[in-house]
């Protein structure tokens, strides 16, 4: 398990090694909104959006980020903090922090071979790693790139569930330890920058984003001459088995709006590893998923790209923890920015927290380098908070680093 001394993050095992030089941009991020505003600087701007945006007004998405600025921690005082222990079980298994890599799509798009390189990443840094089905490497690429990973697939129930099937059959295969079965996205959710950037994919140039990406020379050279990322895993799921650009785009489109949870018992039977169900909110939802044999349960909404005026996953924690958490893992994701969420969350009851857009942002400024900064800012930031907050073990964050009103929540 990760132990620092006080002061002093150091990299986990083997990242001074093998990490590539970052350039001097991304060694000076602090923040991860320092890596975004990188971000936003190298993508055209489609680009940026699709992984920035969310659904329609963006209500939830910011609010998901404001739930956690409105929780307030009452620290601990002279407690002697000069060894702190990150370490962590999810799934039963180890993990250096209580994060894991929430699945992406489209993340070729912001950096080619981007997927393995947050895998690689995670790897370095002892934290599981989730591939989305609409990632832009396939499940054995990923196998590859980083094999001593904890990996989860996370899959999207398509129409075509044989096709599910078969990829969900080939996640076992590739010693994906978990299945993440998102169920949040009965139809895609309304995301308005994207219709306004004329963003889509397969992408098409159109007047629009042409003038966008000639402001970027650099990332419509290398799209023109080195051709566009393709969604991997969806080779095949059309006739024409060579060109997936035109249904990867689709995975909304063909995704199965009768998905239910009969459906979901018979993916469980099919599946013999963890199994993760991503994208509750709902205390009720939570005890079905728990009956039906879920290891996890993941209170998301998707980083606010679905529902917009659901609730910000913060809010909805308390309420999931207090229905399932003897039961199951409880996970939380969406807004983790900073090193001190993660402590607000685990006070709050989550067993752990997923990052999404954190890494797309680092890899997005700078390829691996930059995704491996996206994991440094938060693992320091994380250690120094427990230092602050008086805990050297994570299972000592509780709700008593909880200042009120947040700790009436956990509380009653
Ligand atoms: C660009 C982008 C693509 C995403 N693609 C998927 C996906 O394919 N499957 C999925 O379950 N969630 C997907 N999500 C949601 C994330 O898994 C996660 O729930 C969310 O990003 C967490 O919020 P955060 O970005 O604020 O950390 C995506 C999110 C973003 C930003």
């Amino acid at each position: 398990m990760a132990s620092v001394a006080a002061g002093v993050p150091q990299p986990a095992g083997g990242v001074q090694n093998s990490a590539p030089l970052p350039s001097r941009a991304v060694a000076r991020a602090f923040s991860i909104e320092d890596l975004r505003r990188l971000a936003r600087r190298r993508l055209p701007r489609g680009v940026f959006d699709l992984f920035d945006g969310g659904a329609e007004d963006e209500a939830t998405l910011r609010d998901n980020r404001a739930a956690f600025e409105r929780v307030r921690l009452m620290p601990k005082v002279l407690v002697d903090v000069s060894q702190v222990d990150t370490g962590t079980t999810l799934l039963g298994a180890p993990s250096a922090m209580p994060i894991a890599i929430a699945p992406t799509g489209a993340v070729g798009f912001g950096w080619r071979g981007g997927d393995c390189l947050i895998a690689r990443a995670a790897q370095a840094y002892g934290l599981p790693y989730s591939l989305s089905t609409s990632g832009t490497a396939s499940i054995e690429r990923i196998a590859e790139a980083a094999p001593n990973t904890r990996r989860w697939f996370q899959a999207y129930i398509l129409k075509q569930r044989e096709f599910t099937m078969r990829l969900v059959e080939r996640a076992q295969r590739a010693g994906y330890e978990g299945l993440m079965i998102t169920v949040d996205l009965a139809v895609g959710g309304k995301r308005e920058r994207d219709y306004r950037n004329d963003f889509a994919i397969p992408f098409r140039f159109t007047p629009r984003n042409v003038f966008d990406c000639a402001q970027r020379p650099t990332w419509a050279f290398d799209m023109l001459l080195r051709g566009m990322p393709v969604m991997e895993n969806l080779v095949g799921i059309t006739p024409t088995a060579t060109d997936t650009r035109g249904i990867a785009s689709t995975v909304g489109r063909n995704y199965d709006p009768s998905f239910d949870w009969s459906a979901l018992r018979e993916v469980r039977d099919a599946w013999g590893g963890k199994l993760i169900v991503k994208g509750i909110v709902r205390p009720d939802d939570a005890i079905r998923a728990a009956e039906l044999g879920a290891d996890a349960v993941i209170v998301s909404n998707h980083g606010g790209r679905q529902l917009d005026g659901g609730v910000a996953t913060l809010d909805a924690l308390p309420g999931v923890v207090a229905a399932v958490g003897q039961r199951v893992e409880v996970y939380v994701d969406g807004g983790v920015r900073r090193g001190v969420d993660v402590v607000k969350a685990l006070a709050l009851g989550a067993r752990a927290v997923l990052i999404g857009r954190p890494t797309l942002y680092g890899v997005c400024a700078g390829g691996e380098a930059g995704a491996l900064r996206a994991l440094e800012i938060l693992r320091s930031e994380f250690v120094r908070a427990m230092q602050l907050c008086g805990v050297t073990s994570v299972a000592q964050i509780g709700p008593d680093l909880l200042a009120a009103p947040a700790a009436l929540r956990v509380s009653g």
